[in-house]
Parts: C-alpha cells; sequence; structure tokens
C-alpha cells in the first residue's frame, strides 16, 4: 500500500511537506447537503454512524468536494457511554441524551468498561473506509481515528446530556473524588481498548476530544484531565507495520495549558481559536518540547465573505512564517496542521470553505517558495 498524500502524518510527525497540510473538524456533517440526503434515507445520525457502509461513503463526502488531506472516521465520541451501556439517543435539535446517567453511587459501582463487541460497527467501518480510501494498492489520504478523552466522556455520562456549566459532573469532581476516579479510570481502560482495535482495524492517526478539559481550574485540569489522557497514551500503540502513529491531544480551551499538555506524550497539540498558532510554536520551543500544532481557524469567521475567510486564513499562515522553525532545515511552516478551532457549524455555507482550502493551498505553497 502507498500512501499518494502523505502531507498529514509527515506534518504531525514534523517532516517536511511542500504545502501545509488541511483537515476540518467536523468535516462531514450536516453543512453538506449530500450527507443530509444520506442521513435522511439512513433515518437519524445513530442509525447512519452504525452502519458501516453508510458511515465509509459519508466520510468520503467532503474528500470529494475539497482538496482535503486526512479523511476522519465518521463517529460519534459517545460510542463508548453507549457501550457501557448508558443508553445513547440523539434527539432532534436537542443533542445527545442519556437515559441512564451515573447520578449516584450505585449507579458509578455498576460501571464496567465498554463491551468492544458492542462497537464493531465502528472498527468495520475503520477497515471499510480504509479500503474505499485505497485504489490498486494507492491509498489517497491518511485516516485519523478519534475517541472523547476520558473527562470529556464522564462529563456527558454524569451528566446525562451537554450542559452549558455540567453542574452535576463538577459535583461529582469536588464532593466525590474517589467516584469521579472510578469513572476517570474506567474511561482510561476504555479509551485506550477502543483506540487501539481502531489501529488494529486501520486507523493511521488517533486524535483524543477534550471538548470539556477548559472548564476545569488550573491543577485541576492537569491531575483530572491532562493525566488521564497522559494515561490512555501510555497504553498506546506508537506504530504498525513500521509506520508511526501519531496521536493528536486537542483541549478546547487549553492554550493556557500547552506545557503541561506538551508532556502528556502526544505528538500534535491541537488549539481553539483564542490561542495564537505562532505565539504557541515560540512557547513550546522556549519550553524544549518542540511538538506539533493543529489549528485554529474560528468556524465562525466562516460566515464572513470569502474575501475575509482568505485574510484570516493568511493572518494564521503569515504570523507562523514568521516565528522561528521547529528545528534547522524545516521551514516555520512545517510541523503545522491547518484545521478549525472547534467543529465547522451546520449553518456553514459550503462554498465558503472553498476560499478557506483554496487559501492554505495557495498561501502555505507560496510562502514555502518565498
Ligand atoms: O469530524 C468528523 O467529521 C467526524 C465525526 C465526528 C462527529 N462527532 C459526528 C457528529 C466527531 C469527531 C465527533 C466528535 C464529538 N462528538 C465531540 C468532540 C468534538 C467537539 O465537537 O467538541 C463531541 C463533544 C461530540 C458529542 C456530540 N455529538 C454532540 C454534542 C452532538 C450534538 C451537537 C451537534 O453538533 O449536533 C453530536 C452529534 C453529531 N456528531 C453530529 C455529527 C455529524 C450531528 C448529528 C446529526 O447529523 O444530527
Amino acid at each position: 500500500m502507498t500512501l499518494i498524500n502523505d502531507r498529514f502524518l509527515r506534518a504531525c510527525l514534523r517532516q517536511p511537506t511542500d504545502r501545509t497540510p488541511l483537515w476540518l473538524m467536523r468535516q462531514a456533517g450536516r453543512y453538506l447537503p449530500e450527507y443530509n440526503a444520506r442521513r435522511a434515507k439512513a433515518g437519524s445520525f445513530l442509525a447512519l454512524a452504525k452502519n458501516p457502509q453508510l458511515a465509509t461513503e459519508v466520510t468520503l463526502q467532503p474528500l470529494d468536494r475539497y482538496p482535503l488531506d486526512a479523511a476522519i472516521l465518521f463517529s460519534d465520541i459517545l460510542t463508548i457511554p453507549d457501550a457501557m451501556g448508558l443508553g445513547l439517543s440523539f434527539e432532534a435539535g436537542e443533542g445527545p441524551r442519556f437515559s441512564h446517567p451515573l447520578r449516584d453511587e450505585q449507579a458509578v459501582n455498576n460501571l464496567r468498561p465498554a463491551d468492544l463487541n458492542q462497537l464493531k460497527y465502528v472498527f468495520d467501518a475503520v477497515s471499510e473506509i480504509r479500503k474505499a480510501l485505497t485504489q490498486n494498492g494507492q491509498q489517497r489520504v491518511p485516516l485519523i481515528g478519534f475517541s472523547g478523552s476520558p473527562w470529556t466522556l464522564a462529563c456527558y455520562m454524569i451528566e446525562g446530556s451537554g450542559s452549558s456549566d455540567f453542574k452535576n459532573t463538577k459535583e461529582m469532581l469536588y464532593q466525590r473524588p474517589d467516584l469521579m476516579k472510578k469513572v476517570l479510570d474506567t474511561n482510561i481502560q476504555s479509551v485506550a481498548d477502543y483506540l487501539k482495535a481502531q489501529v488494529d482495524a486501520g486507523a493511521q492517526a488517533l486524535m483524543i476530544f477534550d471538548t470539556w478539559g477548559g472548564l476545569l481550574p488550573d491543577g485541576w485540569y492537569q491531575k483530572t484531565s491532562l493525566a488521564s489522557m497522559k494515561a490512555v497514551i501510555d497504553l498506546l500503540p506508537r506504530q504498525k507495520d513500521g509506520q508511526q502513529i501519531p496521536i493528536l491531544v486537542f483541549t478546547k480551551g487549553g492554550g493556557i495549558w500547552l506545557e503541561d499538555i506538551a508532556h502528556s506524550g502526544a505528538d500534535v497539540i491541537g488549539l481553539d481559536w483564542t490561542a495564537s498558532v505562532a505565539k504557541s510554536r515560540k512557547r513550546l520551543l522556549a519550553n524544549k518540547t518542540p511538538l506539533a500544532l493543529q489549528g485554529n481557524f474560528d468556524p465562525l469567521a466562516l460566515f464572513s465573505s470569502p474575501e475575509q475567510i482568505s485574510t484570516e486564513v493568511k493572518r494564521i499562515l503569515d504570523e507562523l512564517a514568521a516565528a522561528p522553525a521547529l528545528a534547522e532545515g524545516l521551514h516555520p511552516l512545517d510541523g503545522h496542521v491547518f484545521n478549525l478551532g472547534h467543529g465547522i457549524s451546520q449553518f456553514t455555507n459550503p462554498e465558503h470553505v472553498i476560499a478557506l482550502t483554496e487559501t492554505v493551498v495557495g498561501h502555505s505553497k507560496a510562502l514555502r517558495n518565498k
């Protein structure tokens, strides 16, 4: 098998590339009419995600539209608590809901690691997608597998749904740290097993989404969310068939903890739009932890004009181009994966995404050839 486009993996592993690689968080989703058509046929989001053929089809949809350098498994972070028996559903327009949230000591004591047999549809989707990306032994782009972080999963498992403040979760954190530890330990094991099985099925990079790490106070973040992500990473395989498997960690709101995240064992740190990619590069170099970075275009800036979108992309790239390189022999733009700072909004105009992708491709190449 040959990877035709390995820019994404090379940037994660801090190797030079001809231009900056690019993909978009939630790139397969409701902003695409072809996705909505597929979901309507499947009946629901979960029906779509649990059907490997359909999940494969929607994974490839954004790749057929835009010059993206990676595919990401079409699934959700909440498949793990679903396989723990918490009873996941998605109510239209309301987001996820669990019928059996972890609200008392008994529920926590009854919690068991996820049954991987119940997640077979995910691993089947991974191998289907790998096959669909490959023609005559040539693979278009690498496939990213993913999981939620142990803490972010705990937030949904305890709260039972999304929340503006995750009050029940924080109550358990401060009031019953023993119960929180049990939930996190169970999640660490499940997340590690889940990611390992994705690698076995063909995932070529792994991303951990820590969407709610940024809710924690300094100190609590390090000992709760970050420590449990580090425990997961310590259990993960780092290569397969001679190929390295980069690990990406994204804590939303985690820019302030960059130096700490750099010691998680990850290869790439994902940034939301509140951090500066260029300043983060400088901080990591000063910290003697020269990791690759991913991010961090504000997804809501896609609601401005194509000209403004292009200006905003150039700002991120120009700033980084003026920062020091990660190592001798590299361009300052090497070791950066262009992405959004969070998932793309469902109300985004798919035409506007073209302004972003074309500017990343053209401008990152032009800056390297200067
Ligand atoms: O990036 C991709 O294209 C891969 C697929 C993917 C989905 N969810 C599909 C999805 C990924 C990587 C996720 C991760 C995810 N899921 C996170 C972490 C990243 C983040 O956004 O912070 C979280 C917190 C979830 C949980 C989740 N799933 C919520 C809160 C919701 C409802 C809110 C919303 O945006 O709809 C989902 C549903 C979901 N997951 C959809 C998709 C395409 C929309 C469902 C639909 O089609 O109706």
